[in-house]
């Protein structure tokens, strides 16, 4: 299948453009500020025009739009309405005009977090603006265009370009900082590997039909607070993490458990499922070799890179 990745220069996009080809898809990319240096399209999916004619030119038989804006510190009503709803609106309707089918990313903060597990079908309640961009994405992508899927996610780990690209890695400097922390240990989530969901893409690709107007979940199954994933980062790294202290006084803005019950993807057999264990060692490994860990061996922080 010719497949259009927008958002190919993020954390997820990278590992779409990655690993679909290698499951036997023509991949073209686009991405926004970055794009240019990854030799993938640049456009401002803000602007109707721009991803008008880029599906022109393009000709994809299926989009996946992993455009999206999850840093706390840019979420100004403005940032997320325009690029985790218009320009999900944009895509949609695009893909509708062409006939394309389109995999829409979403995220579990939709939810609360008060009830898990949540099926596709669960009540919506959002607890802070990004989700609610999230929300009000995904029904823009289903009133603008019925037969378009919806992938719901957990926060996402994988290869980074620097520490702050995931929630995960963006621990190591408070672990490597002996001052101490107070680190959340009341919400839990579920890490999972940009890898992972690369792979799980690619077999929804092959259920296109069966798939096309469904809301989908993906997650894995460890669950950690943040609390857990430093601590873990701290015994791979072989670092105290004695200066870290639990915080486990709950958020009203944050979901407490939002997990994803999987099932519509696993009864069609789709499992991929990266222990955390053996993928972590490998993308600090990544991590220490590209510098992001100056001080640390590389030995330490993992043998081998995983399969990210
Ligand atoms: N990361 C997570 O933990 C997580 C969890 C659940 C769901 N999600 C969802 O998964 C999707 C991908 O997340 P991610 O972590 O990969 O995000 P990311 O690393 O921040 O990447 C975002 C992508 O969107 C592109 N983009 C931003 N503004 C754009 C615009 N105006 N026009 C065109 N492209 C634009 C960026 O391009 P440039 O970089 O080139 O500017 C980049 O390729 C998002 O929908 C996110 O909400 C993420």
């Amino acid at each position: 299948m010719r497949v259009l990745i927008l958002g190919a220069s993020g954390l997820l996009g990278r590992e779409l453009m990655r690993v679909l080809p290698g499951r036997g898809h023509d991949v073209v990319g686009a991405g926004h500020d970055r794009a240019r240096g990854q030799g993938l399209h640049a456009i401002d999916a803000r602007q109707p025009d721009e991803v008008d004619a880029l599906l022109d030119q393009v000709r994809p038989s299926v989009v996946v739009n992993a455009i999206g804006e999850r840093r706390p510190e840019f979420w100004t009503p403005e940032i997320l309405e325009g690029v985790n709803v218009r320009t999900a609106a944009h895509a949609a309707r695009g893909c509708r005009r062409l006939g394309c089918w389109l995999v829409h990313v979403s995220s579990d903060y939709v939810f609360d977090g008060s009830d898990p597990p949540y099926r596709p079908d669960s009540e919506r309640r959002p607890s802070n603006a990004y989700g609610a961009a999230k929300m009000q994405a995904e029904d823009q992508v289903r009133a603008e265009y019925p037969q378009a899927t919806v992938l719901r996610l957990p926060v996402l780990y994988g290869p980074v370009l620097h520490l702050d690209e995931s929630n995960m890695t963006s621990l190591v400097p408070t672990v490597m900082n002996a001052a101490p922390a107070a680190i959340d240990d009341w919400a839990v989530r579920y890490p999972t590997l940009t890898t992972d969901v690369a792979h799980v893409v690619a077999d929804m690709l092959g259920h296109a039909h069966g798939l096309s107007g469904q809301v989908c979940h993906w997650s894995a199954a460890e669950a950690l607070t943040k609390f857990a994933m430093a601590s873990l980062i701290g015994r791979i790294l072989g670092m105290s993490t004695n200066h870290l202290e639990p915080d486990q006084r709950p958020s009203s803005s944050r979901p407490q458990n939002p997990f994803l019950e999987s099932s519509l993807l696993e009864n069609l057999g789709v499992a991929h499922r990266t222990p955390l264990e053996s993928a972590l060692p490998g993308l600090l490994h990544q991590a220490r070799r590209a510098g992001m860990l100056p001080g640390i061996p590389v030995r330490a922080a993992g043998r081998s890179p995983g399969r990210g």
